[in-house]
C-alpha cells in the first residue's frame, strides 16, 4: 500500500515537473515570437513567480520518492551480473539524481550548473527517463 501510495506521488510530481519543462521549451518560446524579448521577459517573470513555488519542490519530491522505491524494486545482484532491468534502473536513477542535484543547487544555492544552462537539456533528460522506465521490461 505504502510502496503504491509513494509511486502515485512519484508519478505526479514526474508530471509535474516534466510538463512545465515541455511547457517552457515549447510553447513559452512562442510567446517570446509575438511579443519580443522585453514583452516576453515581463510576461514570464509573472508566471515564474508561481512556477518557482511548485516546481522545485516537487523535483525533490521525485527524487525523494524515487530514492525510496529503488532499493524496492531493483533486486538482488546475481552471479550472472546485472539484468537489462538493473542496468536501466541504475541508468535512470543516476540521470534522475543528477537532475535533481543540480536544480536543487541552482534554486536553494544559486550555483549555476556548468552544463544546460536552459531547460531543453533538462526536457530532453526527463524524456529519456520516461523512455528508460518502460523499455526497463523488454526481455533483453
Ligand atoms: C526527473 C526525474 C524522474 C522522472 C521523470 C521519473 C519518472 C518515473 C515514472 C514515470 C515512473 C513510473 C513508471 C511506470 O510505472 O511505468 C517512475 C517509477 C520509478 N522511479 Fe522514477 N522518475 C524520476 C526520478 C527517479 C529517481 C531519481 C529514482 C531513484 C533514485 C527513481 C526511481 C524510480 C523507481 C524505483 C520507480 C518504480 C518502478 C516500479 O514500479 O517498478 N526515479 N519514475
Amino acid at each position: 500500500m505504502t510502496f503504491i501510495l509513494i509511486k502515485t506521488i512519484h508519478l505526479f510530481a514526474a508530471f509535474i515537473y516534466g510538463g512545465f519543462l515541455f511547457t517552457d521549451n515549447l510553447f513559452c518560446t512562442k510567446i517570446e515570437r509575438t511579443y519580443g524579448a522585453e514583452k516576453y521577459k515581463e510576461i514570464r517573470e509573472s508566471f515564474m513567480k508561481y512556477v518557482r513555488k511548485v516546481v522545485p519542490p516537487s523535483l525533490i519530491v521525485l527524487v525523494l520518492t524515487g530514492v525510496y522505491l529503488f532499493p524496492q524494486v531493483f533486486g538482488t545482484v546475481s552471479d550472472a551480473g546485472l539484468t537489462w532491468f538493473q542496468k536501466v534502473m541504475l541508468l535512470k536513477a543516476f540521470l534522475g539524481l543528477w537532475l535533481g542535484l543540480r536544480g536543487f543547487l541552482q534554486v536553494y544555492f544559486g550555483i549555476q550548473p556548468f552544463l544546460f544552462k536552459s531547460h531543453r537539456l533538462p526536457l530532453i533528460l526527463v524524456v529519456t527517463i520516461l523512455i528508460l522506465t518502460q523499455i526497463r521490461y523488454l526481455p533483453l
